[in-house]
């Protein structure tokens, strides 16, 4: 299962890199505002950190509009991945891109039928939304299970990457749903090693290691 960060923070994306377990990240248009910076030079710091896949958004939403920014991302580095909305206009750009060799990132899905068309045009990602539906009471990792299930049933090779997500909890389901990828925001990343008992195990060891180092000391 690959790892993303979901963060267009330099800082954050070089601490989640330096754990060494990091294969690629993802950006929006509001990730990008967040830090006040122009969009290629956040792209560029990016590259420089990771050597795996970026997902850089497109603002256009005219089909003309959207292969014009795929094509001058697409330019910058191999390791971009144009992310594409989910609308009309974007599943023909993700057409478009597919047949001329542009690795896309299917955006803002949150039905199975979304993400099944965006398969049959050759997305190279598909980005479920799972936080912003439970937070409008539907199952977000239901969906997963959908698009899971639906491209298993086809053998679309379309990767499916969890977005939105929120906690951990929804990285454990998603790795059990056979989920490609999950992008997880910088908050979440922190989490994923943390456990009480490893705290208060460890404290424990230090204490009764302290305790041995001063009774041979003082032999
Ligand atoms: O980048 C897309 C997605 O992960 C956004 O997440 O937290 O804004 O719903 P969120």
């Amino acid at each position: 299962m690959k790892f993303f960060i979901d963060s267009a923070d330099i800082s954050e994306i070089r601490e989640a890199a330096a754990l060494g377990v990091l294969d690629g990240v993802t950006t929006n248009p509001s990730l990008v505002s967040k830090t006040g910076k122009p969009f290629r030079q956040v792209l560029d710091e990016i590259l420089e950190v990771v050597d795996g896949p970026i997902s850089a958004e497109v603002t256009a939403v005219d089909f003309d509009g959207m292969i014009k920014e795929a094509a001058e991302l697409a330019a910058i580095h191999d390791n971009i991945v144009v992310k594409i909305p989910i609308i009309h206009e974007g599943l023909k750009a993700i057409k478009h891109c597919a047949q001329n060799g542009i690795r896309t990132n299917c955006t803002l899905c949150f039905n199975p039928l979304q993400a099944l068309m965006a398969a049959k045009a050759g997305a190279s990602y598909i980005s479920p939304f799972v936080g912003r539906l439970d937070d409008i009471s539907h199952d977000g990792m239901e969906l997963i299970q959908q698009v899971r299930t639906i491209y298993d049933n086809y053998g679309y090779d379309t990767e499916v990457l969890v977005a939105s997500i929120r906690h951990p909890q929804h990285v454990v389901q998603a790795a059990l749903m056979g989920a490609d990828v999950a992008t997880m925001p910088f908050s979440v990343v922190k989490k994923l090693l943390q456990h009480p008992l490893t705290d208060i195990g460890l404290e424990k060891f230090l204490a009764d290691w302290k305790k041995l180092q001063e009774s041979v000391s003082s032999k």
